[in-house]
């Protein structure tokens, strides 16, 4: 049978330690689970079962692995040390039989962006990244056609713009916007990412390394690896679209909690085709995945057991090539009326005390 293995880990320490050791997460401090963690060895999380092409009706199943580091440690930590903790997670995948592995969140951020992991292992290896562009750039144009917002009159600021995935969401929205705001740290990089979108075709581009140049932006996208909020309530314009796709977040959750009028959408989420079960709850309804770990599943559906994407610079025909094999498949954006109440969605996910019952977010359907 084909397969594949994806790495996950821990964003919210104690909320996501819980998932799996509910006690250990009762017991145990924050900062003693960031302590541990560093020495918790790969575990093993769940059999993925059910995931069926519409295309062709084959079965495909996987596994869900866990690298026991939070992305604070990432961050922190040399390159080496996380390197070595990803790379013995995908000895335990190789163990198991898997054909191809897939790189979550912090794991495909941290040095090269995965090349470094994929020639230390038997089997290839990809981020995710060009599905995760695609999806998040149809996920924004269908929330602007609900909001009535014309995106070739629109402003559009990519937040983190000099990174894998906001410099190839900046290249590819170039054509489709009026105005282009690229926020970075670094203005030789951004300098960079402007000449890349003024050549795909952008009408009016600049840059800026102050977040509160958001603000007259009606389409906000953010896919930064600060690995904390720095998007705040008064970033934004009245009535914004914000597409938040770094996990862990960069949109405060004051937003959900302080600004009705903006659309949060927590970015890069599909529909899986067929019946599946991940066997763990990782923190998406039943149904969806990351379309990071969905690109993992798209290669393994299509037999295409290659590293697609890796390291920094996603090309734009990488993208379209693997949205046009997701979409043979059947992975499909989460329907209309879910993409609209996902401000809803995020902000009880973010803050699960104050989940809301699904029929008050059904009410929700701004289209
Ligand atoms: N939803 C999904 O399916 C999915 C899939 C994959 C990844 N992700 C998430 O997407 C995010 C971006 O991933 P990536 O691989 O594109 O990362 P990346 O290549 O490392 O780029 C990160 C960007 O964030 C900027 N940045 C880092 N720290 C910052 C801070 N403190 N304040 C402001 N900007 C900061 C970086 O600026 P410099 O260039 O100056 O360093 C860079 O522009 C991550 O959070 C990752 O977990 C989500």
């Amino acid at each position: 049978m084909d397969n594949f293995a994806f790495v996950i880990h821990p964003l919210n320490p104690k909320q996501d330690v819980a998932r799996k050791y509910p006690l250990l997460a009762r017991v145990l401090p924050t900062a003693l689970i960031h302590f541990f963690s560093r020495f918790w060895p790969p575990v093993y999380l769940s059999h993925i079962t059910g995931v069926r092409s519409e295309a062709t009706g084959e079965e495909i199943e996987g596994w869900l692995l866990a690298c026991p580091f939070t992305a604070r440690q990432m961050v922190r930590l040399p390159p080496q040390t996380v390197y070595k903790k990803i790379v013995r997670t995908g000895h335990l995948a190789q163990r198991l039989g898997a054909r191809i592995l897939g790189l979550g969140a912090f794991t495909s951020v941290v040095g090269d962006g995965g090349m470094t992991i994929a020639r230390r292992l038997n089997i290839p290896v990809t981020t995710g990244h060009s599905l995760t562009v695609a999806v998040v750039i149809e996920t924004l144009m269908e929330a602007a056609r609900c909001r009535d917002i014309r995106p070739e009159l629109a402003t559009m600021a990519v937040v983190g713009a000099t990174g894998s995935i906001g410099s190839a969401c900046a290249e590819l929205l170039a054509p489709m916007v009026a105005e282009l705001v690229l926020i970075g740290r670094r203005e030789s990089r951004l300098a960079q990412v402007r000449t890349q979108a003024e050549a795909a075709g952008a009408r009016s581009v600049r840059t800026s390394t102050q977040v509160e140049d958001i603000r007259e932006a009606h389409l906000v996208l953010s896919a930064t690896s600060a690995a904390r909020p720095i998007i705040q309530p008064q970033h934004l314009k009245h009535g914004a679209i914000v597409c938040d796709v770094a996990l862990p977040p960069d949109v405060s959750r004051r937003v959900a909690q302080e600004r009705e009028d903006i659309l949060l959408i927590e970015g890069g989420e599909v529909n899986v085709p067929g019946e599946v079960d991940f066997g763990f709850d990782f923190g998406l309804p039943p149904g969806k995945a990351y379309a990071c770990m969905a690109e993992a599943m798209v290669l393994a559906l299509e037999g295409q057991y290659e590293s697609y994407s890796l390291g920094r610079q996603i090309r734009a025909e990488q993208v379209r090539e693997i949205a046009r094999l997701a979409r043979k498949h059947g992975f499909r954006l989460p329907d209309k009326s879910a993409v609209s109440s996902q401000r809803l969605a995020v902000s009880s996910r973010r803050q699960l005390s104050t989940r809301l019952p699904a029929d008050r977010r059904k009410k929700y359907v701004p289209c």
